[in-house]
């Protein structure tokens, strides 16, 4: 057997504690099945509240948003409503759901490809629209005008900035309009003046790039200038989300990871992954072609500490660092992460149905749960589960340690459902009946891809709070903030 590659995950508290309550959480699977997700509201409080002491570092004000699309717990909304969070909802059902958890109107932002209902209850309710471009900003002025209903605050949403002197762009995106077009859009929502208020500008980009960020911001600023020339007073630049979590505990893991997996796409040692799986990489008559294909599961900067460092950074043309800028002007300064607030948020649990030996070497683990159920694979993030016997912390059970490359399937009758196509390194051998712990999973990895394949349920979810008995839990449709143990409800 090769050198083992572990990845062990980063833990902080209450995942920590909760991880080890071994028999709690078999009792939990015993009664409601496997998988199941468990979801722990008052850490998302925590999430929030080291945002918000970023801004407080920069003297920022604002609105930190949770981006509901990352996670559809009720739990976790319900207990947001009780901070000074605000929601940043993708679709009319988590409108819905947002105003049916406590949060009033003027805490809620709209984003998003928007089909009318949505567009509708927004407009009724009094939600800020991220306004996606022109034939998005039309829909809502006709349907404001033909319904009778109040003026819209909107923010515009830009894309694909540039500057002059700036040897990079910042990326393409098929949301938002691109920050050129601005000038027309703005004609077209003084046409609409009666219509919609515009507020300020926003902008979301997918990278961990923090340059790209910063050009996007400065090109914000400049966006914000141009409103004010033509008499208008808008107060807030949005900057989306993708602040990221950093998953694993070892940065030094996670490079050794990567380096043996080019060497394995070079075939200069064994594949680590299942069917020599390589994650986007390949050799061609001896060269490296291809790019990794997976999340950086190890990042340096991630959360809030991206926030803190991208408001440090200089603004590419202007020079002055970001939070400065933002400062002078008096702008708002609105966020709208979803991975990042899910941040040790929680789990998912699936039951250990059969554990074979194969012919390499390996061990085959088939789970009581696919890969839809927790998409890892999906969304790159390699990690190691935690092997849980019922009666035995896991601490001691990794003292005991001695590797096992094990491969994780899935329970549909595809040869292709593996949890993961990386051959995972366990300290200890799982056996029927324990379970497997995969930490750190509510951001987009819970329920976002989970479906009714071979008409199996969909994993049921659960909260879990403290209080000075121990552990507690409640299905999270019946989980609302007056069951957390905490007595400050608000951040
Ligand atoms: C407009 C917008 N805001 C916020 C987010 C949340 O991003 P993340 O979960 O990476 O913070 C997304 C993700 O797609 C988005 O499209």
């Amino acid at each position: 057997m090769a050198v083992p590659l572990f990845l062990d995950p980063k833990l902080e508290q209450p995942l920590t504690s909760l991880l080890t309550s071994p028999r709690f959480l078999h009792d939990l699977v015993d009664g409601l099945g496997s998988p199941l997700n468990v979801v722990l509201p008052d850490r998302i409080v925590e999430n929030v509240s080291r945002f918000r002491s970023v801004y407080r570092r920069h003297r920022l004000e604002g609105e930190i948003c949770f981006a509901h699309k990352a996670n559809r717990s009720s739990a976790l909304v319900r207990r947001l409503a009780a901070t000074e969070a605000a929601m940043d909802v993708a679709s009319l059902g988590e409108l819905q759901h947002a105003l049916a958890s406590g949060f009033t109107p003027e805490r809620i932002g709209a984003t998003g490809p928007k089909e009318p209902e949505f567009l509708w209850l927004a407009a009724r309710t009094g939600v800020t629209v991220n306004i996606e471009g022109h034939a998005e900003l039309e829909s809502l002025a006709t349907l404001v005008r033909h319904h009778g209903l109040p003026r819209v605050r909107v923010l515009l949403r830009l894309s694909d900035f540039s500057g002059t002197g700036v040897k990079f762009l910042s990326r393409r995106s098929r949301f938002g309009s691109p920050a050129s077009e601005l000038t027309g859009l703005l004609d077209a929502c003084g046409q609409h003046h009666d219509a919609v208020e515009v507020i300020g500008v926003s902008y979301h980009l997918d990278t961990t790039s923090l340059e790209e960020k910063a050009l996007a911001l400065e090109g914000c600023v400049r966006a914000m200038d141009e409103c004010r020339a033509r008499g208008m007073r808008p107060r807030v630049i949005d900057i989306g989300g993708g602040f990221g979590v950093s998953y694993l505990a070892d940065g030094a893991q996670w490079e050794r990871y990567t380096s043996q997996l080019t060497s394995a796409a070079m075939g200069r040692r064994e594949a680590l992954a299942w069917r020599s799986h390589s994650y986007g990489l390949s050799s061609e008559g001896g060269t490296l072609r291809g790019s990794l294909e997976l999340y950086p599961s190890h990042r340096s900067l991630a959360g809030a500490d991206y926030l803190d460092e991208l408001l440090r950074t200089p603004a590419p043309t202007l020079g002055r660092p970001l939070a400065t800028l933002l400062l002078e002007n008096l702008y708002d300064l609105c966020v709208e992460p979803g991975r990042a607030l899910l941040d040790q948020c929680g789990l998912t649990l699936a039951r250990v149905l059969e554990t074979r030996r194969e012919s390499d070497g390996t061990h085959a683990v088939s789970l009581a749960m696919n890969s839809d159920d927790c998409a890892l694979e999906e969304h790159g993030i390699l990690l190691d589960p935690i092997v849980l016997h019922r009666d035995k912390p896991w601490e001691a059970a990794e003292d005991t340690a001695e590797p096992f490359g094990v491969h994780l399937h899935g329970n549909l009758c595809l040869e292709s459902d593996l949890i993961t196509r990386r051959t995972v390194f366990l300290r200890r051998l799982p056996a029927r009946g324990d379970l497997l712990a995969f930490p750190n999973t509510a951001g987009y990895c819970m329920d976002f891809s989970a479906q009714h394949a071979q008409r199996r349920p969909l994993a049921r979810k659960v909260a879990a709070y403290r209080d000075a008995d121990g552990w507690q839990w409640r299905l999270d449709d019946q989980y609302w903030p007056i069951h957390s143990a905490g007595d400050a409800h608000e951040v």
